[in-house]
């Protein structure tokens, strides 16, 4: 998806994600990421030259008839690479993953496909991929008792808040059909995610037709030997995960 509101070519996409992986997922070395982030930045600002000089149907040609610097074009394809691509890849995989340990809540959804918006909304409270963001106080700040001194940095985090008990009726059980909403999975104020809408999108599709199209899918290998993702990796996920199905 990121791709395709790129532009970015489709015989370049195979690298173009491997590389973005490199420097995401936390698994590599420094020096990898580093390789990897500044091979990224290069690619992006040939992609940037190339819609200038031919501009094609996507979100990175259309900001060329902007006043936005080459620069600038690079920082914004940059952000939304790397807020868009890890963030929705890993929730549709650690959701699998969540909907296979939690039967009764998949063959809910498979049952009933009118379930799938609610069921996207509870699958990002309770996995919350985009774990803590921060925010420095422009002025000293009462909040919860606590006063945050003007130029304090603190922390955000946005998966303690979606497993809040006092917000959330037994905050850690996966139930599609939860009513009390309201989740901070995409954050809140003016910084909140602006690429919601289409990860919504995205999780709409690809739930249902995955859960739908393979009704026996199932895990290859016990729940406890799919690796998850290090605790320090900025987006929570499975590195990978084995699944198996009949034919
Ligand atoms: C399930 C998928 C996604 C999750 C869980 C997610 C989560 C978040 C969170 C928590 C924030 C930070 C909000 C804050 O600072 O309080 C954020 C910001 C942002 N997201 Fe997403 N995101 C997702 C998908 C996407 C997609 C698909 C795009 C773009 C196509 C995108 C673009 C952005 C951008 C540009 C920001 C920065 C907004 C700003 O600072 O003003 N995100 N996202």
């Amino acid at each position: 998806m990121i791709c395709e509101l790129l532009g970015v070519p489709y015989q370049d996409r195979g690298s173009f994600q491997e590389q973005v992986d490199s420097f995401l997922s936390g698994e590599t070395s420094d020096e990898d990421q580093i390789a990897a982030y500044t091979a990224t930045q290069h690619y992006l600002g040939e992609l940037v030259a190339a819609k200038r000089a031919n501009p094609t149907d996507d979100v990175l040609s259309d900001l060329t008839d902007s006043d936005l610097t080459d620069e600038e074009l690079r920082g914004v394809a940059l952000i939304l690479l790397a807020a868009g691509l890890d963030t929705t890849a890993n929730m549709l995989a650690l959701g699998t993953f969540a909907l296979l340990r939690n039967p009764a809540q998949l063959a809910a959804l498979r049952a009933d496909p009118a379930l799938a918006d609610r069921a996207v909304e509870e699958l990002l409270r309770y996995l919350s991929v985009a774990k803590t963001f921060m925010r420095t106080a422009l002025e000293d700040v009462e909040l919860g008792g606590q006063t945050i001194e003007a130029d304090t940095t603190v922390i955000l985090s946005y998966n303690t808040a979606n497993r809040d008990p006092e917000r959330f009726a037994d905050p850690h059980v996966l139930d599609l059909r939860r009513q009390d909403g309201g989740h901070l999975a995409f954050g809140h104020g003016i910084h909140q995610c602006l690429g919601q809408q289409l990860a919504r999108v995205e999780m709409r599709v690809a739930f249902p037709a995955l859960v739908n199209r393979f009704p026996t899918l199932r895990l290859a290998v016990s729940a406890e030997e799919v690796g998850l993702r290090p605790e320090t990796a900025d987006i929570y996920g499975v590195k990978s995960l084995p699944v198996t199905w009949d034919v």
